[in-house]
């Protein structure tokens, strides 16, 4: 793919690139429709064991934008599937969502989430991974009553996958001379291999032939490699109020990510080896000298434009779908999502 080529070049000028705007449709027309998934997830979380039910209900409560399953929803409805099973399987993305966020924040070590602390900095390590294990079986429990062997295949993959990429990514902490391959390769794994599968099961359950069904998948792919390039992104410029998560937590833990790898590439010997040393040492207090290099280096822009051709490839893939309101919605969250600010 083109995006596995960025330039590092500091000399050569970046694509200058424009997002294709489409303004949503009045008001958000999938609100019924997740408030219909909300229903289903709130079903699904109950549990005999209280502390089960206390800590489920603890992260889902806090909201998130609930991407995955929009993806699931404006999929089958583009392809004109109505079926009440769309709900069940929007409510299974979001249930292995928020299972790795629930180990991926003890790995991660952080302390905030969806505005509030984190369930680890309130229960515990040991209680949140359990719990994350409660809602990713819970999911699998969902994925047979559906009763599709396809089904099963994509979420069994995508699960699987998820968590290849987040041992990868741990394999990579602390290391400067990653290659930004190597990174894409992470965020394809941990972050957009779960709205390539939540895109796919939309077109799945739509009866989609497989050449939509592929176009689906990518624009799922393309769409969340831009996410996850934003979301390493807003860990340096972002506001925590906003994001509801700390700032900073990448450098803390000695992440190398796309916004330190561009500036590594374009900073002076200096400014490189600042940078270098940080994501050793994991240095959070040189987070103000690093946030001066990543933006005077135009390393936080060159990770927007990363994202913003991502975002553009996955809004060209819609284009073996029909013209509609869900076709429109899902131009617009490639727009959105570039845009971001939480
Ligand atoms: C957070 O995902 C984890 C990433 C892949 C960056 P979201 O930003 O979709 O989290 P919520 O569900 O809205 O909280
Ligand atoms: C996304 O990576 C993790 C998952 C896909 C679970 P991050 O570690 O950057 O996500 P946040 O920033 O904690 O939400
Ligand atoms: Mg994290
Ligand atoms: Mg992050």
């Amino acid at each position: 793919m083109q995006s596995d080529s960025y330039n590092l070049d500091p000399l050569e000028a970046l694509p200058v690139q424009s997002l294709r705007a489409h303004p949503s449709p009045d008001g958000d027309f999938v609100a019924d429709d997740l408030a219909e998934v909300d229903a289903v997830i709130r079903q699904r979380l109950n549990s005999d064991v209280a502390l089960i039910n206390q800590i489920s209900t603890y992260i889902v409560g806090a909201g998130g934008k609930r991407i995955r399953p929009r993806l699931v929803l404006l999929f089958s409805r583009a392809l004109g599937f109505t079926g009440s099973e769309r709900f069940e399987l929007a409510a299974i993305v979001e249930f292995i969502h928020t299972a790795t966020l629930l180990h991926d924040d003890v790995v991660d070590e952080s302390s905030m989430r969806r505005g509030r602390q984190t369930a680890n900095a309130i229960f515990g390590n040991a209680a949140s991974v359990l719990v994350g294990d409660f809602l990713y079986s819970r999911a699998f429990q969902m994925m047979v009553s559906v009763g599709s062997l396809r089904v099963l295949d994509v979420l069994a993959d995508a699960t699987n996958v998820i968590a290849e990429g987040e041992v990868l990514q741990l394999m990579n902490m602390h290391d400067p001379d990653l290659a930004v391959q190597d990174y894409l390769r992470v965020i394809r794994f941990k972050t957009a291999k779960l709205f390539e599968a939540s895109a796919r099961l939309g077109a799945v359950i739509g009866s989609a032939s497989r050449e939509v069904e592929e176009a689906c998948a990518d624009y799922g792919r393309s769409l969340g490699t831009a996410f996850q390039l934003i979301d390493d992104l807003l860990d340096y410029e972002g506001n925590s109020v906003e994001l509801g998560k700390n700032v900073g937590d990448d450098l803390r833990e000695g992440k190398p990510t796309l916004p330190l790898l561009m500036a590594i590439a374009r900073g002076t010997a200096a400014e490189r080896e600042l940078v270098r040393k940080a994501i050793v040492d994991g240095d959070v207090a040189r987070l103000p000298d690093i946030l001066h290099i990543v933006r005077h280096t135009g390393a936080l822009h060159a990770t927007r434009e990363a994202a913003r051709s991502e975002a553009e490839e996955a809004q060209a893939r819609l284009s073996v779908l029909p013209d509609s309101s869900a076709r429109s919605a899902l131009l617009d969250l490639c727009v959105r999502s570039v845009e971001r600010s939480s």
